[in-house]
């Protein structure tokens, strides 16, 4: 008999809105334990424990049935784990969606909450994150991504990327870019590895403002020549700062635009590029998956590629979405159905009369 095997269910944890996971899957992975439950950090222990064990005798949890990440191996391959003891390899810090911006698209119903720096919506993940250190569960194996909304704007967020440096650990930030944060550039330069995203989107001014409603254009711009000159200062081509672009019809998806990216990219002295398309797009068969672009993102996403090529930059061609140019059909993984409808909504009401928190 063959077993099952997750590596997310052995070894990840993602600290989400409302309680923990183990994954960030478009499958929803086995039921979360709510964080405020009594003992609720013990008790995902103890499932850790039990679902691996019933992996080992071919029982899969239902969220999980199909899910790409889980593999069949031969029997007694998979190790049995104890409470409390195995190492983690992925923690993802998804606990907040608190934001100084207001992007039309927001896949994660951001709340706005001006330039103030937020405590953690529900609950803090220090402490968590220390009790996984004195279990020396944390390695410098351990990756360590924010995933939830602008993580400047976390007040725990120093602490964490002072443990990240303290354990060598592994880092992806994604920010907008609207405050810059030392701490950032000291894990980009503690290890090559570590990655920042900043999410610049467009080449101007009134775009910026158009897709992203605060009037911080400037600010971002200015922010990612900061953080290119502090790895440059550390003797660094600075290749671990990625500078994004999601290609959105009527709103981006043209030359002038593009160019103006690149030009202020190459101003900036950036060396690696992202491009991606709207993952909660409204054109999404969700029988198949699939989601279907209009032949102006077809080409801006070409064109996009040629500047790279011309301005000799990297290009991370396509960021959490499986795209292939050339009128074909485009599939895009990373999001469930129930975000993308979330979204959905967000992206017809629009964010501007977004409350405060
Ligand atoms: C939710 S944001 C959080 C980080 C940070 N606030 C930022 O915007 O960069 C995480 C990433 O998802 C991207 N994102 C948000 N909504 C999206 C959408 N509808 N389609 C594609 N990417 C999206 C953002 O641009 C960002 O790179
Ligand atoms: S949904 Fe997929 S990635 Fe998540 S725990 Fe289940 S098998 Fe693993
Ligand atoms: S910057 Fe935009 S995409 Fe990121 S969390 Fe804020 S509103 Fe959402």
């Amino acid at each position: 008999m063959k077993e099952a095997y997750c590596e997310h269910i052995y070894s990840s944890i993602v600290f989400g809105f409302n309680g923990y996971k183990y994954c960030n899957s478009v499958w929803d992975g086995p039921d979360f334990i709510p964080y405020d439950e009594d003992d609720a950090w013990n008790k995902n222990e103890k499932r850790r424990v039990n679902i691996i064990s019933d992996l080992k005798k071919g029982i899969v949890p239902p969220n999980c049935v199909g899910c790409s990440d889980l593999h069949y191996i031969e029997e007694n391959h998979v190790q049995e784990v104890s409470i409390n003891d195995s190492i983690i390899n992925k923690i993802t810090i998804f606990n907040y969606n608190h934001c100084n911006c207001r992007c039309f698209y927001c896949s994660v119903n951001s709340v706005y909450s001006g330039d103030e720096v937020q405590k953690s919506n529900f609950y803090d993940v220090l402490p968590l994150l220390k009790k996984l250190e004195s279990n020396n569960r944390i390695t410098n194996n351990t990756f360590i991504a924010f995933n939830g909304g602008e993580p400047t704007m976390l007040e725990e967020f120093n602490d964490i990327a002072n443990m990240a440096l303290d354990k060598h650990c592994k880092t992806e930030i994604l920010s907008n870019g609207i405050v810059y944060n030392e701490m950032i550039s000291k894990l980009l330069i503690d290890r090559d590895d570590s990655i920042l995203y900043i999410s610049l989107d467009c080449g101007t001014n009134d775009t910026f403002k158009r897709m992203k409603i605060v009037d911080r254009f400037n600010d971002v711009v200015l922010n990612i020549k900061r953080y290119v000159d502090d790895l440059k200062k550390a003797g660094k081509e600075p290749y671990q700062i990625r500078i994004k672009y999601i290609i959105f019809p009527n709103v981006n998806d043209n030359k002038k635009e593009i160019d103006a990216f690149f030009k202020i990219c190459k101003e900036c002295g950036v060396k690696t590029v992202a491009r991606t398309v709207n993952h909660c797009n409204r054109n999404v068969n969700q029988d198949k998956n699939k989601l279907f672009l209009e032949t102006s993102v077809i080409k801006s996403y070409k064109y996009f590629k040629e500047q790279a090529e011309l301005f000799n930059m990297n290009l991370i061609p396509e960021l959490w979405a499986d795209v292939i140019v050339e009128n074909k059909v485009y599939s895009c993984r990373k999001i469930s159905p129930v975000t993308r409808l979330k979204s959905e909504l967000h992206f017809l009401f629009g964010n501007k009369n977004k409350k405060f928190i």
